[in-house]
C-alpha cells in the first residue's frame, strides 16, 4: 500500500487494474460530465486562510453525526454493486469503516446484503441507502431488514426519479457481471437481469424499483414504519432543504449523486452555503459529498458549514487495489492530511473550523 501516497494514486491504480466497463461504469458523470469536473475543480477555487501561533498539540478530529461518535468527519456514501470492484465488496468496505471508526452507508443495490454486512461488521455505524420502490411492500421490507440488523440511519435518495444518463454504460452495454447479484432483492431479480438477453436489463430492472411519482409524503409513511433517523441524500437548493427539514428528516446529504445524475448541477461545495443558510434556524445536520479527494477538500466542507463529509468513488478505489486494507489505507490518507491540516490553519479541533477559514479565490483577485 505504501507506494500508493493520495486518493488520486489510489484511483489510477483502480483505473489500470479494473475491466473496462466497471471502470467506466464506476468513474463515469452523466451526459458530457461537466458537473464532474467541477465537483472537483470548486474545491481548488476555495482558499484556506491558515492562523499562526496556535497551541495545536491536542488536535482532534473526532465529531459526533446523529448521537453516534466518528473518528473523524468523513464517512462512506453508497455505490452500488461493490463486489465488482473486489470479490469481498461490501463486506470488505463496512470492516474499514469499523476498523476506522467511520460511518459506512449501504446501498439499495449493493452487491452483498443488508444482513451479510451487518454480520461482517457489526461494531460499525452502518446507514442504509433507500430507493423507494413503486411497491411499497418492498420498500417497507428493506427498511424493516436495516433497522433490525442494527443499521443507524436511513439515507433517503431524493435526485432519482429516472437514473442519469452515462454515456460510456451504453456504449458498453454495460450489464450485471455474472458473479454480481443485487443482493438485497431476493434472486430472481439478479436470475431475471443474468437469463436476459437485453443489455438493458440491469437498466430497467433498476429502473423498475424506483418510484417515478415519490413526493416530500413519502418521508411521513416512512416515520410510519421506523424510528430510524432519515437523512435527505442528493439536495442541491435551499428550498428543498427546509421541505426535506418540515417533512421530518433529521439531516440532509448535499449531493450531487457524483455528478451521475444530471449534468449542469453545481458542484456540491457550491451548493452548501445555500443549504447551510437555509436550515440555520432548524435543528439539522447538514452533509455533503462530491469530488472530496484530499483532506484539505473536507476541511473547506467542515468550513462552509458541513457536519461530516461522505466519499463515494474513493472507497471504490481502495476496494479495487487492496479490499479491506485498501479502503483502509484510503481512509488514512485523508485522516492524516485533514489531521496535518487542522495544525498548520491553527483549528486544533473541527468546532474550531469556521466560515472565516475559507474564502473564495474570487476576493484575492481584486
Ligand atoms: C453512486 N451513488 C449512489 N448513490 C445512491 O444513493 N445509491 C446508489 O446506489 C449509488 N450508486 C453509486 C454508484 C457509483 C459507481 C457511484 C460513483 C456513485 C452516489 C454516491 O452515493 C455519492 O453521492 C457519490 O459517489 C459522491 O461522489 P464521489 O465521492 O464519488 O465524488
Amino acid at each position: 500500500m505504501d507506494r500508493y501516497i493520495s486518493v488520486k494514486d489510489l484511483e489510477d491504480g483502480a483505473l489500470e487494474l479494473l475491466p473496462k466497463a466497471v471502470r467506466d461504469y464506476y468513474k463515469s458523470g452523466a451526459t458530457e460530465e461537466y458537473t464532474l469536473a467541477e465537483n472537483r475543480r470548486a474545491f481548488q477555487r476555495l482558499r484556506i486562510r491558515p492562523k499562526c501561533m496556535i497551541g495545536v498539540l491536542n488536535y482532534n478530529l473526532s465529531t459526533t453525526v446523529l448521537g453516534e461518535t466518528v473518528t473523524m468527519p468523513v464517512g462512506i456514501s453508497p455505490t452500488a454493486m461493490q463486489r465488482m470492484a473486489h470479490p469481498d465488496g461490501e463486506v470488505a468496505n463496512v470492516k474499514a469503516a469499523e476498523a476506522a471508526g467511520v460511518i459506512y452507508t449501504l446501498s439499495t443495490m449493493a452487491s452483498s446484503s443488508i444482513e451479510e454486512v451487518a454480520k461482517a461488521a457489526p461494531n460499525a455505524i452502518k446507514w442504509f441507502q433507500l430507493y423507494v420502490s413503486c411497491d411499497r411492500q418492498i420498500t417497507k421490507e428493506l427498511v424493516l431488514r436495516a433497522e433490525k440488523a442494527g443499521y443507524k440511519a436511513l439515507a433517503l435518495t431524493v435526485d432519482t426519479p429516472t437514473l442519469g444518463i452515462r454515456r460510456a454504460d451504453i456504449r458498453n452495454k454495460f450489464t450485471l457481471p455474472p458473479h454480481s447479484r443485487l443482493a438485497n432483492f431476493d434472486n430472481l431479480l439478479t436470475a431475471k437481469i443474468h437469463d436476459s438477453v437485453d443489455h438493458r436489463a440491469l437498466y430497467n430492472h433498476t429502473s423498475d424499483l424506483i418510484d417515478k411519482t415519490l413526493t416530500w409524503d413519502v418521508v411521513k409513511w416512512l416515520k410510519s414504519i421506523t424510528k430510524l433517523p432519515i437523512v435527505a441524500k442528493g439536495i442541491l437548493r435551499g428550498d428543498d432543504a427546509v421541505k426535506a427539514v418540515e417533512a421530518g428528516c433529521a439531516g440532509i446529504l448535499v449531493s450531487n449523486h457524483g455528478a451521475r445524475q444530471l449534468d449542469g448541477v453545481p458542484a456540491t461545495i457550491e451548493a452548501l452555503p445555500e443549504i447551510i443558510d437555509a436550515v440555520k434556524e432548524y435543528d439539522i445536520e447538514v452533509f455533503m459529498d462530491g469530488g472530496v479527494t484530499t483532506g484539505t477538500d473536507v476541511y473547506k466542507a467542515l468550513a462552509l458549514g458541513a457536519k461530516m463529509v461522505f466519499v463515494g468513488r474513493p472507497a471504490l478505489w481502495g476496494l479495487a487495489v487492496g479490499a479491506q486494507e485498501g479502503v483502509q489505507h484510503m481512509l488514512s490518507i485523508l485522516r492524516n492530511e485533514l489531521e496535518c491540516t487542522l495544525q498548520i490553519a491553527g483549528t486544533p479541533t473541527v468546532a474550531d473550523i469556521t466560515k472565516d477559514m475559507v474564502r473564495h479565490e474570487s476576493a484575492y483577485s481584486r
